[in-house]
């Protein structure tokens, strides 16, 4: 008798654990946002995984002029790429980004939210869709 009182007391105890592991790492998963995934499938690969960028090769994206005075430009350069001689700090590159067709307005809006938010600049009104139409007709 009094064994099997240990015993459902050790299945009692290890469903708890179990529950417990389990969703903590539910809770962690369910913090990472979309613009997050958004920014690591699509940009981390060049820009680095916290925008830092890379050598004379690719651009930190932290400080950059297009979050902070320049929003509206953004999504024209992930539609359509980048090149040319840009000067981002003191550093300047001259290189070519490709542009990205596979985002929709809706990706854009969540990848600035998360860019504007991880890297502490004020949040702005966002039109995506109408910047996306305007960069199209230059
Ligand atoms: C294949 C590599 C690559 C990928 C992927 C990429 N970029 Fe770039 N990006 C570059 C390069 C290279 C430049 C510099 C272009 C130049 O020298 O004119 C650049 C420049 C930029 C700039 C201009 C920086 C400044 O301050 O002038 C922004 C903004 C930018 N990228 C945002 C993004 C975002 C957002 C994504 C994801 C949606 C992304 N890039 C994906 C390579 C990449």
């Amino acid at each position: 008798m009094k064994s099997n009182f240990f015993y459902l007391f050790l299945l009692f105890f290890s469903i708890v654990t179990f529950l417990a592991f389990f969703s903590s790492v539910q809770g962690k998963s369910g913090q990472v946002t979309e613009g997050q995934e958004l920014f690591k499938a699509h940009c981390a690969k060049c820009h680095g995984q916290e925008g830092e960028g890379f050598l004379r090769l690719y651009p930190p994206l932290q400080n950059s002029r297009f979050l902070k005075t320049d929003v509206a430009r953004l999504p024209c350069i992930m539609r359509n790429g980048l090149k040319g001689e840009i000067k981002v700090g003191d550093v300047t590159f001259n290189q070519i980004m490709p542009g990205n067709e596979r985002l929709t307005a809706e990706h854009m809006k969540q990848l600035i939210i998360f860019m504007q938010t991880a890297w502490k600049h004020p949040r702005t009104q966002l039109s995506v869709q109408d910047w996306l139409t305007n960069c199209s007709s230059t």
